[in-house]
Parts: C-alpha cells; structure tokens; sequence
C-alpha cells in the first residue's frame, strides 16, 4: 500500500505530533481526543435533527441573552460529559454557563488544562438545516495545581493558548486544530467513524474574492468601517455571510477573504466573545498565515480578557486584506476623511 495514501485518523495523529514534543506527557493529547469524541456525539444529533423532536428553542435565555437552543443545550451536555470524564481537564467554561465549572481531581491525577467552548455556534441556523459548529480553547492552569481552578485560569490572553480547535458540521463533518505549530482538518468518515486527516497543513490564501460580513447593519457601523465596506463592494469582492462563524471562517480559511464583526448601536462591543469565539478563532487563522485584530486596530491574541463572557468585535481573515482593512481606517481616521 502507498504509504502517502494511507488512512491517518485524528487519534493516529494526535499521538504521532505527541511525540514530535520529547517533553509532552500524553495529558493534551488524551484531551483533543476526549474533544474528538464530544464532536462525533454532537455531530450524530445535529444531524438527526430533523428526524427527532430535538428541533426548537428550549424557552431559556443563555448568559449574554441569546435564546438557547435545545441543541445548544445538548451540545453543551456532552462535552461537559466528555471533559469530567477525561481525568485530563481540572475546569471547563463554556458560553452557554453563567459561571465556570471547576472539575476535582480524579484519585491522586492533577490535571492541567481548562478548556473554554462555544457548544454549538451559529444556533440560529439549527432549525433551516444550515451548517452549524462547535469551538474550543485550552489553556495551562495558571493557579495553584493543589487546588480547584479559579477565574485567572479562564481568564488568559489568547497568546497562551495551548491548542484550538474548531468542528463544522456541514456537507461533511470536519474537525481544525492547532496546538501552535501548523492547522489540520480531519473529515468525519461515517461509515468507520473516525476523524481522518483530510486538509495537512493548512494555509490562508494571502487574499481572497469574499468579504464576509453581516451588511444588513450597514448603517449601525462606524462610519470608516461603512467606508472600508464600500470599499470592497468597489473592489468588486463578492459578498458571503452564513451566520454561523465557523462555516464562515472555515470557507475563509480556504478560500481567502475577510470576516467582520464590527460594533454595532445594539453591540457596542461588538457580539462575539472574545474567551469562546474570538480568541479560538484567532489563533488558528494566525497559525493558517492569517491575521484577527478588533476593530480598534488591536490583535486580538493579545487582549487580556477581564470577564468570562466579554465580547469583541473582530476583523479576521487573509493577512493582506487584514492589513489592508487596517491600513484603511488608520487613514480614514487620520485624514477624518467623509
Ligand atoms: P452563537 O450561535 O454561538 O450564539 O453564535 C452566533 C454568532 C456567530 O456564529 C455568527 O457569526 C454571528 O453570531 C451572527 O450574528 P448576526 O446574526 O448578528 O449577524
Ligand atoms: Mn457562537
Ligand atoms: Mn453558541
């Protein structure tokens, strides 16, 4: 058999990169495969939810106000489920929970890593079969190891991440990470039911054709991000806007291009979360060869978040269109152009 053609699954993977770090102890790697599993049960409900009375808003409102859907709850269960089990994660904070959750040691074992998720981004599209995701941040304790986990330990700047991930479950069902050095996405083969390596090592297009970006609150942005905007309707970019940040950015991460979320009157600080979207989001378009800044011009990696469910608006895509977008409304705001 050619050996380039061979099947490589996320597990297979996951303990060969392992190696790749003389000093690494196994603990990471147990627990982007305790993720892998969460995302093949969430992966097997979203797409059974057409069949099954799962469907619908559960009549709740999350933290940050969102109307909760049963498939967010759902999804939220699972890797909950999954992380306490793994024996590899001493704390979880997730966007549907208002507070942190600190998870005892198991027997004599003291784990190292927190993991922050959005269970399932894009809920809105649930219900009109549009493709939706889940993503995930970990991070070093940063607390004392003898004791439970406290809010510092969630509270990192992304910089320190020690792996990100996402998983879109769209046509197919296709898991990204990072752990720092390169991305690669592996695509849910049903019918074995693993993860396999589909995408090795995955660049971000210098450019792309698309901006993405919801247009519809054209008029509630700032006025150079309505000028940057124009900018790229005169540049001829086409317009792509899913809903769901995951399939918007996993298109972006193939094909080139720039997703916003600007500030709006209703968000002035923008809508996403910088602990569960944003910084996830960032650090593997970084690593990709791409850019994420704010809309203050800030790289995101780099903000220091002060509460758990802090939003941030984002520019984040193909580097010379980040730079492009920043170069832009410097001058606009130096010139106070109009
Ligand atoms: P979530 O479903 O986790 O709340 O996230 C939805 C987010 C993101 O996925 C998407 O890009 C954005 O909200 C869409 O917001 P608008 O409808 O305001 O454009
Ligand atoms: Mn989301
Ligand atoms: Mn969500």
């Amino acid at each position: 058999m050619n050996i380039a053609n061979r099947i490589v699954t996320l597990d297979e993977f996951i303990i060969r990169k392992e190696s790749e770090f003389p000093f690494a102890s196994g603990e990471l790697t147990g627990l982007l495969r305790d993720i892998g599993v969460a995302a093949k049960i969430v992966n097997r409900e979203v797409n059974k939810a057409g069949l099954v009375n799962i469907l619908g808003v559960a009549g709740v409102e999350n933290s940050t106000g969102d109307t909760v859907q049963k498939l967010d709850m759902f999804a939220n269960e699972k890797l909950i489920e999954c992380l306490k089990n793994s024996g590899e994660c001493c704390g979880i904070a997730s966007e549907e929970l208002e507070d942190f959750i600190p998870i005892p040691a198991v027997a004599t074992k003291e784990a190292k890593y927190v993991v922050l998720f959005d269970p399932l981004d894009g809920s809105s599209n649930i219900d009109v079969n549009v493709s939706v995701g889940t993503i995930f941040a970990i991070y070093r304790r940063v607390s004392d190891s003898k004791g439970d986990v406290t809010l510092e330990d969630f509270l990192q700047a992304g910089t320190e991440l020690v792996a990100a991930g996402y998983v879109s479950y769209g046509t197919s069902t296709i898991l990204v990470y990072t752990t720092g050095s390169g991305v690669n996405g592996f695509t849910l083969d049903p019918s074995i039911g693993e993860f396999c390596l589909s995408h090795r090592d995955i660049k971000i297009p210098a450019r792309g054709n698309y901006y993405c970006v919801n247009q519809g609150y054209y008029l509630k942005f700032d006025i150079e991000m309505r000028r940057y905007i124009d900018y790229c309707s005169d540049l001829n970019l086409g317009l792509r806007y899913i809903g769901s940040m995951v399939s918007d950015i996993h298109r972006i991460l193939f094909q080139g291009g720039i997703f916003l979320y600007p500030n709006t009157r209703k968000y002035p600080q923008g809508k996403l979360r910088l602990v569960y979207e944003c910084n996830p989001i960032a650090f593997i378009v970084e690593q990709a060869g791409g850019k994420a800044i704010d809309c203050q011009l800030r790289r995101i990696l780099d903000q220091k978040p002060t509460q758990l469910h802090q939003k941030s608006t984002i520019a984040v895509g193909s580097p010379d269109m980040v730079d492009e977008m920043k170069a832009f409304v410097e001058r606009y705001a130096a010139h106070n152009l109009s």
